[in-house]
């Protein structure tokens, strides 16, 4: 009897031992699963600072369902964003599947004077247009990078049913009809960086240039291959490798170069180059615009405007007459041959154009 109820007890004891165990290593294992949260939101953090995480001042909603387009632009420059806005208005992108973003910085008390754009004149902006992202990082060239990357990760982390992202300069001219074609016959590659390939590109060592590159920023002497930021066509996969790293990478200032160049590179991102559908000299654009009268389309879809915002609102005329009623230029017809420019230096990389010295025939 005595051993029966002994025997009991001992069983029960083992049990209380049991649950006691099972409970403080419950409880341990949530200490645990804590630490390791807040750690990782910290480290998140620290590497957020480094890479561009930035605030957001300014954000817009996406509706695009097939193209984000994202535009780099100086807030202190509304009137480049206005031509392009009455280029290519909403109403006819949103029936493209096309929504189109402004991406800004900050300016500031000097530039704000300068310019003579507030930021209640760049919200205000925002309220009339609803297509302005703006970042809490002063509006320069050595924060282009933190824009460049706050674009892409607002478009992979708003529009989830794009099929392509094309990031642009504000300041490149655009045929959009002709570039979607290119988009839904299928040229352009999955899961690349299509644009102008940069190759063999060198860092401006010279220390007086405003693209001038210390050892400390770049050490190497030549930059991997990239695309330049001109414009260039993605999608979310690839722009989120990308974000995803930018995150543990040290910070470089010429946006291109890091994103399309370096982060590309350690991330094997194929690069496609596209580049016969880019003119360097906003004159071939010119020359496109002549065609009309000839009913001839451009094999330039993509060009600078040559400081001239208007530029914009005028090719896209001749790309919307000509996508319907013009004819593909013959082969010993095309702008490139015909269309007589003295030579310029392309002026397609940031910098390249203040160390070469312009050569004109
Ligand atoms: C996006 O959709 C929302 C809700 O449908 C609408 O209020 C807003 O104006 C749209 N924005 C743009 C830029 O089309
Ligand atoms: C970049 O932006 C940050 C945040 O506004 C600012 O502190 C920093 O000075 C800027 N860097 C340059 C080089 O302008």
């Amino acid at each position: 009897m005595i051993s029966k109820l002994g025997f009991l007890l001992l069983l029960g004891c083992i049990g209380c031992v049991l649950l006691f165990f099972t409970f403080i290593e419950r409880d341990l294992r949530s200490q645990i699963s804590k630490t390791i949260l807040i750690h990782s939101q910290r480290t998140y953090e620290m590497m957020g600072e480094s890479s561009g995480n930035t605030r957001i001042i300014i954000e817009p909603s996406c509706n695009a369902t097939f193209l984000i387009w994202i535009v780099t632009s100086y807030a202190g420059d509304p009137s480049t964003r206005s031509a392009l806005r009455r280029a290519y208005i909403d109403e006819e992108l949103q029936t493209l599947g096309i929504e189109r973003v402004f991406l800004l910085g900050k300016l500031n008390d000097d530039a704000k004077r300068r310019t003579h754009v507030s930021q209640e004149a760049l919200l205000d902006e925002s309220r009339r247009f609803s297509d302005i992202l703006q970042g809490d990082f002063l509006d320069t060239y050595r924060n282009l990078t933190y824009k460049h990357l706050m674009g892409l990760r607002w478009a992979m982390n708003n529009c989830k049913h794009v099929k392509y992202i094309m990031k642009m300069d504000d300041d490149i001219v655009v045929n959009i009809y002709g570039l979607l074609e290119k988009l839904h016959t299928g040229i352009i590659e999955k899961n690349s960086l299509a644009g102008y390939v940069m190759k063999n590109m060198t860092p401006i060592r010279e220390p007086a240039n405003k693209w001038y590159v210390s050892k400390a920023e770049y050490a190497d002497n030549i930059y991997p291959d990239f695309v330049s930021g001109w414009l260039y066509i993605t999608n979310s996969q690839v722009a989120s490798k990308l974000i995803n790293y930018a995150e543990s990478y040290k910070y470089f200032w010429i946006d291109d170069v890091f994103v399309t160049g370096i982060l590309r590179k350690v991330l094997y991102i194929k690069i496609q180059d596209i580049s016969k559908i880019f003119t360097t000299d906003y004159r071939y654009l010119e020359c496109c615009i002549k065609g009309k009268i000839n009913l001839l389309k451009c094999e330039f879809l993509i060009g600078p405007n040559g400081g001239d915002a208007e530029l914009q609102v005028k090719f896209r005329k001749f790309a919307k007459f000509c996508h319907a009623n013009c004819f593909i230029r013959a082969e010993n017809n095309l702008v490139g041959k015909t269309c007589v420019v003295a030579y310029k230096e392309p002026k397609l990389h940031k910098g390249v154009f203040q160390i070469n010295p312009i050569k004109i025939l």
